[in-house]
């Protein structure tokens, strides 16, 4: 098949982990005879340096055009509070662009990885949730402003927008063990009251085999490490699912290895590892590419529809993690640690 890929390395470790995502989908294409061109575009912190503004006009007719965007993390301290213009503002815009409303985070511990949380193994063996995040509303996207002493950030959300990601949720817990939890502050947030309204709508009427329960943010923080395994779909706001899906990663021993995809209407989608541009390891070249690399399987398997090639990347990650392949983030054992390259070499030996 043919597919254009926009590729976008963005700041800090970025480029570093999406050069071994790219090799990666290159030997992928290889291995099954497709043609993909993939194209490098100016995207982040340092492209306000060179352009400013983080997210150019020749970057985002790329993104548009594209079949996926693969993309690796943005943001420094060189772009501050006080930055006149902020890398995340573009990531903002670039989603918000690419309608991709729905953030899907799976977190599944790898076996192989199972002593790498700091989470007592035993609880979370067999953990397989998939956070449904809302990402182009809520106060991300709200009006915000400064008065003398005091800021204002504005959270609203519509009807609308809570029916179309309830619906993302509903059909990925048909696939699943068609269980949903939708997380919110409803005893104090009345957009919260109208999330949980509309979602228990939404499912009554339309997914009579899934069932939803209801918590707030506060307890589902506390039984994510308490009871993690216990949760199938997690479905909830833009700002409660960023705070999450942080904690939830460290179920699955780092940050590093767990992938996003973000989905709208159509088959576009914008793939990016869970982690930021982690600017304390930058450039140095060892920065863990798992998480990019599976971002990667998940733009086969959404946007292209290539199940059987995400299958193998899929298995390829694994397959290497099994064999003992580690990075810094993933073990103690200085001696046995692989640098970014080291990890995509284990990766693509695997990938036959
Ligand atoms: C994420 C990141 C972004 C977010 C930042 C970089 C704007 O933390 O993708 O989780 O908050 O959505
Ligand atoms: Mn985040």
């Amino acid at each position: 098949m043919k597919a254009r890929i926009a590729v976008l390395g963005g700041d800090g470790i970025g480029p570093e982990v999406v050069a071994e995502a790219v090799r990666v989908i290159e030997r992928v294409a290889e291995l099954h005879g497709h043609q993909f061109a993939l194209e490098h575009l100016a995207f982040g912190g340092v492209d306000i340096d060179q352009f400013g503004d983080g997210l150019p006009p020749a970057t985002l007719e790329g993104c548009l055009a594209a079949d996926g965007v693969l993309l690796g993390a943005i943001g420094g301290p060189k772009w501050g509070p006080k930055a006149p213009v902020r890398p995340e503002a573009a990531l903002l815009r670039l989603r918000a662009a690419l309608g991709v409303y729905a953030n899907l985070r799976p977190v599944k511990v790898i076996p192989a990885l199972r002593e790498s949380s700091p989470i007592k193994a035993e609880v979370i063996d067999g953990v397989d949730m998939l956070f449904v995040r809302e990402l182009t509303g809520g106060i991300y996207f709200g009006r915000k402003w400064r008065e003398a002493d005091r800021a204002v950030d504005e959270c609203a959300y519509t009807v609308p927008e809570i029916e179309r990601i309830t619906r993302v949720a509903g059909q990925l817990a048909r696939q699943r063990r068609g269980r949903i939890t939708q997380v919110d502050k409803s005893n104090v947030l009345e957009t919260s009251r109208l999330w949980r309204e509309v979602s228990q709508r939404v499912i009554d009427a339309e997914f009579p085999d899934v069932s939803i329960e209801h918590m707030f943010v506060d307890a589902a923080a506390m039984h994510l490490v308490r009871r993690p395994r216990d949760f199938d779909v997690i479905l909830t706001e833009n700002l409660f699912g960023d705070v999450l899906t942080d904690e939830a990663a460290m179920l699955a021993g780092s940050l590093g290895v767990l992938p996003s995809a973000a989905l709208g209407d159509g088959r576009r989608g914008l793939y990016e590892p869970i982690h930021g541009s982690a600017p304390d390891i930058a450039g140095r070249g060892i920065a863990n590419p798992c998480g990019t690399i599976l971002s990667a399987a998940l733009l086969l398997r959404h946007s292209l529809g290539l199940e059987a090639e995400a299958l193998r990347i899929e298995s390829a990650v694994n397959a290497a993690l099994e064999a003992g392949a580690r990075t810094a983030d993933l073990t103690s054992d200085a001696a046995a640690v692989l640098n970014t390259r080291g990890m995509g070499n284990a990766i693509l030996a695997k990938l036959v």
